[in-house]
């Protein structure tokens, strides 16, 4: 085999099969998502030419259950004067923007960033708000003739994420002056002009530029029976200054009244590992809000060994907000695991003799419930006996549960970023929930009934498996 075939055949053991991938191209947020006419709707920043953060542009993809994805036609194309940065697609049914014909059903309209080039006449080096419409469903796209609708003159100004208020009949814009740290909210009528309400800071997300936002609705599960609640979650992503080193993404439960959100509670990690960024919400979602990441960190998704396709997005993850019976709220996520992967209860593993094996080139999850104050380790070995690669989650009553992807890789792989933020089950509880998701390179776990998970790529490049559980007491 010459060298350039064996790395093609890792790379294509990298692939993970049911969290969306670029074919042959570089990948970085999640943009647009919207569930529309029975379909989900993914779009997401692409360099259409290559494998590096150049050329940006919107690439899209739909599917019919979030675990399998088809590729689109790209949507929304660079031009030598624009990238096209992150940003958002909301329907607007009543056609409140007048984008569509009247009478027609109202259009798709996509919000973004339009990020300057130095080749622009009169905008170079700004960043502003534009949009483009569709009316068949999100195939093809119009850039509007207006364009930028929302310019304040600044460098770093991005990432609008917009949604319908309907107590206040206003659409909603949330966006960021990136290196100010500041979440600026716009509200409007029509998606054309936007008034400035609020601006929200945070003297505890100072760890580096603000990128990303995303205001959810949340419905609230309450211990009390029979009330029907609903919260507030401001998700926000910063690089760097992410809660596990490099970028990464931030839940604040808070309250917002239309025009102006309050932080109700301190920020804490949307995700305890490092491969979580650009976390954003699908529009056309009533209840749970369901959200997909950027399964990647910029510390280092240029060393990530894939060729050429770069990075993936991670499993969906519904988010919800639970109350206890003092009232105080926890933000809960689960993750959207695929129906037909192969499922192997860690009792089973438990009571086994020698290794669980198996076939590590299909997606397969670990389930099961584990003492949550004991010491256990749970080991996944890829490759030979002879050179194994260990991802290991591990428990200690005093330092809580880690995933520790340090020994797992082929090569040496962000040496700095091995181990997840750990979790600390509450001194009340006996149980710990695990569900352990292993789609190739992408990793994620659901821990304590999703009070926490940690999302994780892993480079080793093995076809099999064997799983151990060391000591259960
Ligand atoms: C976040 C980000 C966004 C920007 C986009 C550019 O990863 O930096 O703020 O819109 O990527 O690709």
């Amino acid at each position: 085999m010459t060298p350039t075939a064996l790395s093609q055949s890792r790379t294509d053991l990298f692939r993970p099969r049911h969290h969306l991938t670029p074919e042959s191209t570089w990948m970085n947020d999640p943009n647009g998502l919207i569930r529309h006419a029975g379909r989900w709707h993914a779009f997401y920043q692409n360099n259409p030419l290559g494998s590096d953060h150049a050329n940006l542009s919107w690439a899209h993809a739909v599917s019919d259950d979030l675990v399998t994805w088809a590729h689109q036609p790209l949507a929304l194309s660079f031009t030598e004067e624009e990238q096209i940065f992150s940003g958002s697609v909301v329907h607007d049914e009543q056609n409140s923007s007048g984008l569509a014909e009247p009478g027609a059903p109202g259009p798709l309209v996509a919000l973004y960033t339009s990020a300057y080039t130095d080749a622009h006449p009169t905008l170079a080096g700004i960043q502003a708000q534009s949009i483009a419409f569709s009316t068949d469903g999100g195939t093809t796209w119009t850039h509007h003739r207006d364009n930028p609708v929302l310019d304040r003159g600044s460098r770093n100004f991005r990432d609008p994420k917009v949604f319908w208020h309907g107590e206040s009949g206003r659409w909603v814009m949330v966006a960021v002056e990136a290196v100010d740290q500041q979440l600026l909210i716009h509200t409007s009528e029509d998606l054309l002009t936007w008034e400035l309400t609020s601006v929200f800071t945070h003297p505890e997300i100072d760890g580096g530029i603000w990128e990303c936002p995303d205001l959810l609705r949340v419905p609230v599960r309450s211990e009390v029976a029979g009330t029907d609640a609903e919260g507030w979650v401001l998700v926000l992503s910063t690089n760097p200054g992410g809660p596990a080193g490099g970028s990464g993404t931030y839940a604040l439960i808070g309250d917002f009244d239309g025009e102006r959100f309050t932080a109700q509670a301190s920020p804490q990690p949307l995700d305890l590992g490092p491969d979580c960024y650009a976390a954003v919400s699908f529009s056309g979602v009533d209840g749970d809000p369901v959200l997909l990441g950027w399964m990647n960190n910029w510390e280092y998704v240029n060393r990530t060994p894939t060729s050429p396709w770069r990075s993936s997005l991670t499993l969906a993850r519904t988010l919800r907000l639970v109350a206890s019976t003092d009232g105080s709220l926890e933000v809960h996520q689960h993750l959207v695991v695929p129906d037909r992967i192969a499922t192997v209860d860690l009792s089973e593993v438990a009571a086994a003799d020698s290794p669980v094996v198996l076939d590590a080139t299909e997606p397969f999850i670990l389930r099961g419930i584990l003492p949550a104050h004991a010491s256990w380790t749970l080991v996944l070995r890829f490759g030979d006996p002879a050179k194994p690669h260990d991802l290991v989650l591990s428990s200690d009553p005093e330092r809580g549960v880690v995933l520790d992807r340090s020994a797992a890789h082929a090569e040496p792989f962000a040496v700095e970023h091995a181990r997840s933020l750990p979790y600390l089950p509450d001194p009340g509880r006996e149980d710990l929930t695990i569900d352990l998701v292993v789609d190739r390179s992408c990793v994620e776990v659901e821990l304590d009934g999703g009070r926490a998970l940690i999302s994780q790529q892993i480079f080793h490049g093995a076809s099999e498996v064997g799983v151990t559980l060391t000591p259960i007491a």
